[in-house]
């Protein structure tokens, strides 16, 4: 595209941000009401710093099949799925009946219940790692993961992906979304803290690498000889549009953990149970010594888990390392995550996700090359987005180089089209569920074409 045609289409898609945030703001007066009565006790005026996005938080009201309903009554197909976590859709009848049957007998004791057994042994049979531990989020998955590498080998460095979210404890709150003028140089990306309050000495520990390059993780090995615990990755790249692995990366990272005696965890937190029955893991065909899982495998309640190799989860068994939680397999979460699991997310679900899934992405490349769009569309298992680039992103660099404004632009006229994403336009991805239908799926195609038209003029 000529220079001047990429200026007047800028300046374009500025004016369309104005007109569409306009929109959005007139339809949830009730929203902007209760922002401002929660900011009286809620620090921020939300109940987490995400859920606060431009224009302004969005207040819900409930959910039902493939539906969202805000405080204003505004009803959208929801493909946010709550960051990722509703593949059951909202209100699925197993799950309230799991629930509802878990309620009425005691949703909390600190001891095991039998629907752990059950979940545990369909996480094993999904993943092909033998030993699991439950907890109550993806923060606390991974931070178990971390523990659980410096654990097992006795070392305390560990290796993380640039650009990669793995939830907000200090070991890995390094190298999150930070800037051009933190980030340091290609091969040897600088650790920068995301978050005010992470201490310097523990972001010392985590060594930053940038996805898909697997000599920068080599360089990482050669310079810190037997003191690197574990390298911890999100085998399909999901805080920043959807970035998949180079052919051979997740083998090469797999072989070089082996080598040089660490342990290599993969954050299936947005992965796990969405991508595939058995996540990434299943998908790509290799077999880390950690999975993290949280999310979805819940079936809408919060969750988490752990599950490894004997070896590496021999440190539980044997009391080296101690896991633990007052919440842990709570067993509100246990029934649901077994409905979910067991009931719902079987071989249809897949397949259900897999005819949705090609629809989207066939009508999205259509809309692309219609409009002679800089996008494309990537899509596994359950998720997907378009991404906002003529090139196809490897890594977080690739992803910073990408204007914000298409990907914010794009959501504005998904949520006032009718469909509700999670926001950050640009970072995030598209969530089905069991429940949504063809129609669903088409009104995501149909949005798009409309925002690809307007862009265009
Ligand atoms: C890949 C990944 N790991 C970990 C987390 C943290 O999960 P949670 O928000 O449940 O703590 C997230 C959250 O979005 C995530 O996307």
């Amino acid at each position: 595209m000529a220079l001047t045609g990429e200026t007047t289409q800028l300046k374009r898609l500025d004016e369309l941000i104005d007109k569409q945030q306009a929109i959005f703001l007139a339809r949830q007066p009730r929203s902007g009401e209760l922002g401002a009565s929660a900011r009286r006790s809620l620090a921020g005026g939300a109940t987490s710093s995400w859920q606060i996005a431009e224009p302004r938080a969005v207040w819900m009201s409930h959910g039902k099949g493939s539906r969202v309903f805000d405080a204003d009554g505004n009803q959208y197909v929801d493909l946010h799925g709550g960051y990722g976590v509703n593949a059951v859709g909202h209100a699925h009848p197993k799950i309230v009946e799991a629930v509802s049957s878990r309620v009425a007998r005691g949703t909390h004791f600190a001891q095991p219940t039998e629907e752990s057994i059950e979940v545990a042994e369909e996480l094993a049979r999904r993943f092909g790692l033998p030993l699991w531990r439950f907890c109550n989020s993806g923060t606390e998955a991974t931070m178990d993961a971390v523990h659980l590498m410096r654990a097992a080998t006795g070392r305390d460095l560990i290796v993380k992906i640039e650009g990669c979210y793995h939830g907000h404890h200090d070991s890995v709150q390094v190298s999150v979304l930070n800037g051009w003028d933190e980030i340091g140089p290609e091969l040897r990306p600088a650790s920068v803290a995301s978050s005010s309050g992470i201490p310097q000495a523990l972001v010392d520990l985590t060594l930053i690498v940038p996805f898909n390059d697997l000599d920068a993780v080599r360089l990482r090995f050669d310079e810190h000889p037997d003191r690197i615990a574990g390298v911890i990755v999100e085998p399909i790249m999901m805080n920043a549009g959807i970035v998949p692995p180079d052919s051979g990366y997740l083998e090469g990272l797999r072989e070089l953990t082996r080598r040089h005696g660490a342990v290599l965890a993969f954050d299936e937190v947005k992965t796990g149970v969405t991508v595939a029955p058995g996540g990434a893991t299943e998908l790509m065909g290799v077999t880390p010594d950690l999975v993290c899982l949280a999310k979805a495998m819940g079936g809408g309640l919060p969750c988490g888990a752990i599950g490894g190799t004997e070896d590496v989860m021999g440190t539980i068994v044997r009391g080296e390392y101690e896991q633990v939680g007052t919440f842990n397999g709570n067993p509100l979460t246990m029934a649901a995550a077994r409905a979910a699991l067991v009931e719902v997310l079987q071989d249809e679900a897949y397949r259900h996700f897999a005819r949705l899934r090609e629809g989207m992405v066939s009508g999205c490349t259509a809309v692309t090359s219609r409009y002679d769009l800089s996008a494309y569309t990537v899509a596994f298992g359950a998720k997907g987005c378009v991404t906002f680039s003529s090139r196809r992103v490897r890594n977080y660099r690739d992803f910073l180089s990408v204007d914000d404004r298409y990907g914010y632009c794009h959501w504005l006229y998904q949520h006032n089209g009718g469909v509700f994403l999670p926001p950050w336009g640009k970072a995030e991805q598209w969530m089905l569920s069991v429940q949504h239908s063809e129609e669903d799926a088409q009104l995501f195609v149909d949005n798009f074409a409309t925002f690809a038209e307007e862009i265009r003029g």
